[in-house]
């Protein structure tokens, strides 16, 4: 792989340690991939937050890069294995509430904004249409290569942390404009209108993909909230990080001979095949991290409700503040619903607590099922919200 002098420097630990281990991550990362270069990013998303998923030897391997290692491009977090505020009010043991705290110090130490979410694009860390970025959690990769039209690989934890301390990424795989190429095409002729059956689109699109792209047609118009459910759908279900749909998404592409056609009966099997449970005991909302009309949504589902089990929402702390300001909050809360700022039902450690989950989200029943051994209820966001305040 051809390196500049900069890279050449940095690989040979002019610019310090972290710097120095995190370019020979991003070398042999190029050279599996057969990378011929190394490009600038313009922003990073780091996955692998949870100390659920690191552990000790990751928290020790975070230490060692925060000695000397500093983002420098605009880098955010994945969902932490809890709310670091309000851990307790959501049952997270205290020993685990330490390990995770000097997960995120160590993540500060490197310069890194602690805002925990998969959902940066909410918050000021929106790439533009051709930006080359990093990013690590697949439903934000997902939205930032098909909605936002940014250049992505699914990147894993310690590739991203390279590319926030060195600025630099193997140019291989979503990066190359060859690679980004519809592979075929789904016609949708059923009716998807809000983000829970786009989570069942994206469950069918996925499984008929296995890995591969397509271009979806059918769809007349979509909300950023359908689209932010599909792209953590398909992804999740077995499609690549990468879709097109005819007239909606940026991305230029070929036009695929191939053809599948995607009826009602398909969306209706995901959905029944995604409910399980007779009974439900926790709710999640927010998989992906809820937008600010979602947030809207809720509070006046809520408004003047009693929630009588286990609610919880997903979302970033820079949307709950706002969400504070305007008066949104005090409703949820007053309702006995919790905010579950810098985590999720799949990131925290919640194995044993319940034994069944109804979400909106059909990424959130995949892991839900996978991670915490639930028995799961789909359904859309209202539908939700009934579940958790009937007597
Ligand atoms: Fe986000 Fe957790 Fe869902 S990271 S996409 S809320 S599984």
């Amino acid at each position: 792989m051809e390196l500049t002098k900069e890279q050449r420097d940095m690989l040979e630990g002019k610019r310090g340690n972290a710097v120095k281990k995190s370019m020979s991550i991003l070398v042999a990362l190029g050279e599996i991939y057969g990378a011929k270069r190394l490009i600038p990013v313009t922003s990073v998303q780091i996955s692998g937050v949870s100390y659920d998923n690191l552990g000790d030897a990751g928290l020790e391997f975070l230490d060692e890069m925060a000695k000397d290692g500093k983002a420098r491009v605009k880098t955010t977090l994945n969902p932490a294995g809890m709310d670091m505020e309000n851990w307790k009010a959501l049952g997270i043991d205290p020993g685990f509430a330490e390990k995770q705290k000097l997960v995120i110090e160590a993540f500060e130490k490197m310069g890194v904004e602690a805002t925990c979410t998969c959902t940066p694009y909410f918050i000021g860390n929106k790439p533009k249409f051709g930006d080359h970025i990093a990013w690590g959690e697949s439903s934000a990769v997902t939205y930032a290569n098909s909605v936002l039209g940014a250049k992505t690989n699914k990147e894993g934890g310690p590739s991203s942390i390279a590319s926030a301390l060195t600025g630099f990424t193997p140019e291989y795989g979503l990066h190359l404009d060859e690679n980004r190429q519809a592979q075929f095409v789904v016609e949708v002729k059923a009716k998807v209108g809000n983000p829970m059956l786009f989570g069942a689109l994206g469950n069918v699109v996925g499984k008929l993909a296995k890995g591969r792209i397509p271009l979806i047609t059918g769809i007349k118009k979509t909300t950023t909230e359908d689209l932010k459910a599909l792209s953590a759908s398909i992804v999740t279900y077995g499609g690549a990080p990468l879709f097109h749909i005819k007239e909606i998404t940026p991305n230029k592409t070929k036009i695929p001979k191939e053809r599948i056609v995607v009826n009602q009966k398909d969306i209706d099997n995901a959905v029944k095949e995604m409910n399980d449970a007779e009974d439900v005991e926790f709710i999640f909302l927010g998989c992906p991290h809820c937008s600010m009309e979602e947030i809207k949504n809720i509070a006046k589902l809520l408004k003047g409700k009693k929630v009588r089990k286990e609610l919880w929402i997903g979302v970033a702390r820079p949307i709950k503040r706002i969400a504070d300001e305007v008066g949104y909050s005090k409703i949820i809360e007053e309702s006995g619903a919790k905010f579950a700022c810098d985590t999720c039902h799949v990131v925290a450690p919640l194995k044993g607590r319940f034994t069944s989950i109804a979400t909106n989200s059909a990424k959130g029943i995949f892991y839900g099922r996978g991670k915490n051994n639930f028995k799961t209820i789909f359904r859309t966001l209202e539908e939700c919200i009934r579940l958790a305040v009937e007597e």
